[in-house]
């Protein structure tokens, strides 16, 4: 285990395994990962995100592991082809956090639209001189159009409750339109281009691929209207962040609410210099029952996998 999960967790694995769990709240290097590896010859690596899992890690394991575990959705931190190549199962956590996800999007969302770094400056810094009717005037989330790049089970939670919740106007770009069920009243739009050009607010919700890296760059920014908020719950590295703080400090863009980055936690140092951004350090799936669900099913699934049954959420 690369990293040690919450005490109710835990217990179970100390009941059910004998795991070795990373001493330290840090990501391992590739040398520790490989070194653990080799001493301990697992069956499992439970491994997370921020685990870069690439074909070199891979083609160095021991025979022993059988599959690999990651705590979190996105695999795009693990290699799968070559996983595949020999013979490891890789498993992840789908569904069970879209929930959680679908909130800190929510929260960015109005937090970016109604200008929370500001108004907590304000407070925080004691410049504050009281109510007045031009004070850190934001966006209207209520009844604006929202575009999703990637509906998804997040994405389409997202869109469920931006229409319930904000009466927004949901639209979106996939690479291939949704059944009607699923699209739930959302326009599908075939091309990026489309759905830029009719999105007050941009919510970047698609896996990192590598049709997705890089997504966000100058040109798209260029075919956002003036003044639309872009949301980013999804990877960092589906923006260009030199192109979106450009955007940012041109007012292009009004204000931007992100939870992922390039390079975490060494985010882009222009980001920390700008007023209309909210930033938060990785939280989508952050929430006590979240995880737990998370380390569950994971867990279930480690067995059910070494007993040899098969699982929805083996990737291969
Ligand atoms: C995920 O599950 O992919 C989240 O980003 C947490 O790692």
């Amino acid at each position: 285990m690369t990293r040690s999960l919450p005490a109710a967790l835990m217990e179970r694995i100390a009941a059910e395994a004998a795991a070795w769990v990373n001493p330290e709240d840090r990501t391992l290097t590739p040398a520790e990962l490989q070194a653990v590896a080799d001493e301990w010859q697992p069956d499992v690596m439970l491994v997370m995100a921020m685990d870069r899992i690439d074909a070199d890690c891979i083609a160095a394991l021991p025979a022993s592991v059988r599959a690999i575990a990651t705590l979190s959705v996105g695999h795009d931190h693990i290699d799968l082809p070559a996983a595949r190549d020999r013979g490891i199962a890789v498993i992840h956590t789908p569904d069970i956090l879209s929930d959680a996800v679908s909130e800190i999007a929510i929260m960015l969302m109005l937090c970016a639209a109604r200008r929370a770094q500001e108004g907590e400056r304000m407070i925080y810094g004691q410049t504050w001189k009281g109510w007045s009717p031009t004070q850190l005037l934001g966006r209207d989330v209520t009844g604006a159009r929202l575009g999703v790049l990637g509906m998804g089970r997040i994405g389409r939670t997202i869109a469920r409750r931006a229409r319930a919740a904000f009466d927004m106007e949901v639209h979106y770009h996939n690479r291939s339109r949704l059944e009607r069920g699923l699209e739930d009243g959302a326009t599908y739009h075939d091309s990026a281009e489309g759905l830029l050009a009719v999105s007050d607010f941009l919510m970047l919700a698609a896996p990192s691929t590598p049709a997705t890296k890089g997504f966000l760059n100058a040109d798209r920014i260029a075919q956002l209207a003036q003044g639309a908020i872009v949301v980013n719950i999804a990877r960092g590295d589906l923006v260009d962040d030199d192109a979106l703080i450009a955007g940012l400090r041109s007012g292009h863009v009004a204000a931007a609410g992100l939870d992922v980055f390039n390079r975490e936690p060494d985010i882009h140092p222009g980001y920390r210099e700008l007023s209309n951004v909210f930033l938060q350090p990785h939280q989508g799936s952050s929430t006590i029952g979240t995880r737990v669900r998370m380390g569950e099913m994971l867990l279930d699934s480690i067995k059910f996998h070494l007993e040899g049954r098969d699982l929805p959420n083996r990737l291969v």
